[in-house]
This record gives structure tokens, sequence and C-alpha cells, in this order.
């Protein structure tokens, strides 16, 4: 055998390349080379050990356009019927919205939404981000769009900023922001008169069901919930229900 020569830094074989993103075992990577179903940059390459840049280089692969990741943070728009649980049950798990190569990569949701919930989700297979962005000691703002069954006070919306006893914990918990949310075309100053049902609440902790809990709390009921935004992350408005997208720079979603 040949010694072998070591790869620059941030380079890989395409055939590892190709394993690494999730294309299958070594061999059927390799296969995809050797039969020429592999583009590099637009061109075809058919050596499975030609040298390459590892991270965002642009592939299509057996006709699917890839750009390489060596790390993966997407964003999904979570529709209602799914389950974020590695292990789903009465519903399909939300990994199955993601292309096969991700799934093969196994991402983790970064915390979970509800089956009934809808909107911004994070999956990552990045372990130490994983770790920083569901760490209680990082408090990375989540803001939740939310119907309630009642009307919405202003002393609702107090009583959530001052903290609400949950029925795990004897320590309140307060939500970082909490205000009503008027129907668009509202004429300005009908506010005082006007009832609403809908409320924007920004938290900092990501407790199990801590939204339903904390407005079962004050005495109102959800009736729908929507996240709309990670850190500095709004979900996308051309980001369809059921849709993912890669996150570029993981900073928008840190503290
Ligand atoms: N809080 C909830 O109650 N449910 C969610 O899905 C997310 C936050």
């Amino acid at each position: 055998m040949p010694p072998r020569t070591r790869l620059p830094a941030g380079h890989q074989l395409l055939s590892q390349i190709l394993f690494a993103q999730g294309f299958g075992e070594r061999r059927v990577c390799d296969g995809l080379v050797l039969k020429g179903l592999v583009r590099v940059q637009g061109e075809v390459v058919d050596d499975p050990d030609a040298v390459f840049p590892e991270d965002r280089l642009e592939l299509v692969v057996d006709g699917l356009p890839w750009v390489t990741h060596v790390k993966a943070l997407v964003m999904l728009n979570k529709p209602a019927g799914y389950e974020c649980s590695l292990k789903p049950g009465a519903w399909p798990g939300v990994h199955n919205l993601l292309p096969v190569p991700l799934r093969r990569r196994g991402l983790q949701p970064v915390g979970r939404l509800d089956q009934d919930t809808t909107g911004l989700l994070l999956l990552t297979d990045d372990g130490p981000l994983l770790h920083k962005l569901t760490s209680p000691k990082h408090h990375v703002p989540k803001v939740y769009e939310v119907s309630c069954k009642h009307p919405v006070t202003q002393a609702m919306c107090d009583k959530l900023l001052k903290g609400v006893v949950l029925d795990d914990d004897p320590e309140p918990v307060a939500a970082h922001a909490a205000e009503r949310v008027w129907p668009e075309g509202l004429p300005s100053g009908a506010e005082a008169d006007a009832e609403t049902l809908h409320l924007r609440l920004t938290l900092l902790q990501g407790k199990y069901h801590q939204v339903k809990r904390m407005v079962a709390a004050i005495g109102n009921r959800v009736e729908g919930l929507h996240r709309s935004q990670i850190g500095r992350l709004d979900l996308p408005a051309d980001l369809a229900p059921g849709q993912w997208r890669w996150v570029e720079d993981a900073a928008v979603v840190l503290p």
C-alpha cells in the first residue's frame, strides 16, 4: 500500500466527506462517486480519493444539491401532528421531515415542542452546541405566540411577568416579556376598549409544557401555540410548515 499522505487541514477524501454528511456507508459513498453520480462545484468527480475542503463544499449527490456542513444546525418549521421525541409513539417524529442524510446523522432537537405546537425548532448534531443551547445556565430567549381561550388582560400579563408557581416547583417562574397582541388593522387607540385572545410570551427557561402551565396558572388556557423566535433568529416567513433550512451561524441563537 502506498504511504498515506497527510491531508491539508480542513480537507478530506471525497468519499469520506460523503460518509460524514450522511450519504451512507463508505462503500456506498465510493459507489456513488465511481458511478459518476457526484458533482463537486458543478463538475463530475469519479475518484473517491479526490481531496476537497470538507466544509461548505457544493455538491450534487445523485441529483440532490447539498452544501456540506461539518456540524449541522438546522431550523424546521414544525407543523402540528409531529413529536420531537427520538422514539415517537402516537405521532410521527419530526425527523421524518428532514432529508435522509440528516436523518442518518442523528440530529437532536434543541429542546422540545409539544405535538400540537407549531413553529421554530432547531436540530443539531453538534454536542457542545446542544449543551449550550439547552443548559439552564445559558438563557436563550424564546418567543411564543399564544392563542388563549379567554381574553388576555393586562393583569394576566403582569402576573406572568412577576412570576407564577407551577405544580412541580415552589420557586415561581417569570416570563421575560408578556404582552397582549391585537389583530392587525385595529384603529390606533382602540386597544383600550378591545379584547384580545392573543398573548406574546418570551421565556428564558425551557420547562416541560411551560407555556401551557404558566397560562393555566393565570386562569386562562392555551388553545394554540406557535414559536416564532429563538435568540435573534426569527422563523423566516418563507419557510413553510414542514420545511427545513441550514442555520449558517450558531451565534444568532446563542445568548
Ligand atoms: N411550552 C409548552 O407548553 N409547549 C411547548 O410546546 C413549548 C413550550
